[in-house]
């Protein structure tokens, strides 16, 4: 663990008081004071442990990207953090500028409208050797820089994560140097296949890696559905059928038919009935899919105005 740098953490200090259960839990709570963690490394700070935060934590250490020991964690509600604390081991700290205080990389796992404050709140906590994770939709990084001084990375996860497959995103901040970029490597390649975008298409890449599981998902049960509505499938077989289908789908991209068309090809014979679906797919769906991404990509530039207004 680095040196705590922040005023009102140091060694015998008090951070500002955060909404924490007053009965202390047995394991990995300690409210107010890092000092007992210093020379044990507990590099990561996750400041929110909502679904992401949460998620993010799990999946680091079942990834093998961190110990528990070596992850620390600040929430506003006390019952979530406690909660990831004592199913993981991760230590719960009293305040967000302990966690800042005291990680050498801090995810900041709040919602897009919550990042200024907490910015604000922790801001002398964050020095120079502390890599800044930011993983809130639609905070570009000119906010986010204008905001803190820190070194600064943008990250959108995806809940994928949770199964150790799938893509992150990184956008890389103007004052993240390259060893920064090898250590978030380090550490989303463990859960995820990170992937460095632009913040140019970085809306579309987030409706395709981390809406995308919503969005098939979606497919899918519409295509169950529709199984359902020919009155000869109970609602059970027809979403059996479809998940073990997709199951193996994905295994059989995973294991050797790297492209899409690999497997049409493979399934549908010419002049066959897979070959007339797969037609009519490629007829009727572009335009929904035009019109789904287009939605997205209209939603979040009305959210990054208003965040820009509000901050
Ligand atoms: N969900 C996704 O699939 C997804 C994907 C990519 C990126 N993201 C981004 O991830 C971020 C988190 O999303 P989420 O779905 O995890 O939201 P969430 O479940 O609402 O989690 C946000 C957490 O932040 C905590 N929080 C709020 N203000 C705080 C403060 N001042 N200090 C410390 N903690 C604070 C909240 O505490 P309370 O429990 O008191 O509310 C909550 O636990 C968002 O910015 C979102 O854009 C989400």
């Amino acid at each position: 663990m680095r040196a705590l740098a922040c005023s009102g953490m140091a060694s015998g200090g008090q951070a500002p008081a955060r909404t924490l259960d007053p009965t202390p839990p047995t394991i990995g709570f300690y409210p107010h004071d890092v000092r007992h963690l210093q020379g044990t490394m507990p590099t990561i700070g996750v400041i929110g442990t909502g679904s992401m935060g949460r998620m993010l934590i799990r999946a680091l250490i079942a990834g093998g990207a961190a110990s528990p020991e070596e992850v620390i964690a600040s929430s506003r509600s006390a019952a979530p953090l406690l909660e990831i604390a004592r199913e993981t081991g991760i230590t719960a700290l009293g305040s967000n500028r302990a966690v800042a205080g005291g990680a050498d990389v801090v995810f900041l796992c709040v919602r897009p409208s919550d990042v200024r404050g907490v910015l604000e709140e922790v801001g002398d906590c964050l020095d120079a050797d502390t890599l800044l994770v930011s993983i809130a939709s639609d905070v570009p990084l000119s906010l986010l820089a204008g905001w803190t001084g820190a070194r600064l990375v943008r990250v959108i996860p995806s809940i994928t994560s949770a199964a150790l497959k799938g893509v992150t995103l990184v956008v890389r901040g103007p004052n993240a140097d390259e060893s920064d970029m090898r250590v978030l490597h380090s550490l989303l390649g463990a859960i995820s296949t990170p992937v460095e975008c632009g913040e140019d298409e970085i809306e579309v890449m987030t409706a395709l890696t981390s809406c995308g599981p919503a969005f098939f998902a979606a497919f899918l049960r519409e295509c169950a559905a529709s199984a359902v509505r020919t009155g000869m499938l109970s609602p059970e077989r027809a979403e059996t059928a479809v998940r073990e289908t997709f199951i193996g789908t994905a295994a059989l991209l995973d294991g050797g038919m790297e492209t899409f068309e690999e497997i049409i090809d493979a399934v549908a014979t010419p002049g066959g009935i897979t070959e007339a679906g797969v037609q009519m797919i490629g007829e009727d769906l572009p335009p929904l899919f035009d019109r789904l991404l287009q939605t997205t990509i209209t939603r979040h530039a009305e959210v990054k105005a208003r965040i820009g207004r509000t901050g």
